[in-house]
């Protein structure tokens, strides 16, 4: 029997410590914090430790209490553009490096985490969707023709 992942790296302990020390960064940057609908992130914590756990071969706890995953979908309220992703990944990378998992685990990881991230991109706009963007229109050219007058 193949062990996973998830158990290679160190199971719960280690995806807690993952996502506690990437929200300590979520939590002081002025880009990604205003995105977060909650005042407390523990619930958005509790759902990206789930989701990681899960899709690492952990329990799948994630998807008993959610659902499918449906990631780009549930994204789709926030305005990801290259700067977000960008700011993700930084709290991310520098969370991967307190767990100081050894080189080939840290890679895989990594690896994963990036192409999530890129894949996670729906606007290439400065700013203009989502919850913190005060409601202006998903996008800022007409995806249809002018109606008639
Ligand atoms: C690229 C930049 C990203 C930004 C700016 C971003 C932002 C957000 C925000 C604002 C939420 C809502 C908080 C909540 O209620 O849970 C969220 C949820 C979530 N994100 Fe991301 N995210 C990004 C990338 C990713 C990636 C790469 C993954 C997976 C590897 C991911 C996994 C999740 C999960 C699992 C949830 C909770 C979904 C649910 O069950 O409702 N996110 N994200």
């Amino acid at each position: 029997m193949s062990i996973s992942f998830y158990d290679e790296v160190g199971g719960h302990e280690t995806f807690v410590r993952l996502v506690d020390a990437f929200y300590r960064g979520v939590a002081e940057d002025p880009v990604l914090r205003p995105m977060y609908p909650e005042e407390d992130l523990a619930p958005a914590k509790e759902r990206l430790t789930l989701f990681l756990e899960q899709y690492w071969g952990g329990p799948s706890t994630y998807s008993q209490e959610r659902g499918h995953p449906r990631l780009r979908m549930r994204h789709a309220a926030f305005h990801v553009n290259p700067d977000a992703r960008d700011r993700w990944l930084a709290h991310m990378r520098a969370a991967v490096d307190e767990l100081a998992l050894p080189p080939l685990q840290d890679a895989t990881l990594w690896d994963y985490l990036q192409r999530a991230a890129f894949a996670m991109v729906n606007t290439f706009e400065p700013s203009g969707i989502g919850p913190a963007a005060d409601g202006r229109a998903a996008t800022s050219f007409p995806l249809s023709p002018p109606s008639p007058h």
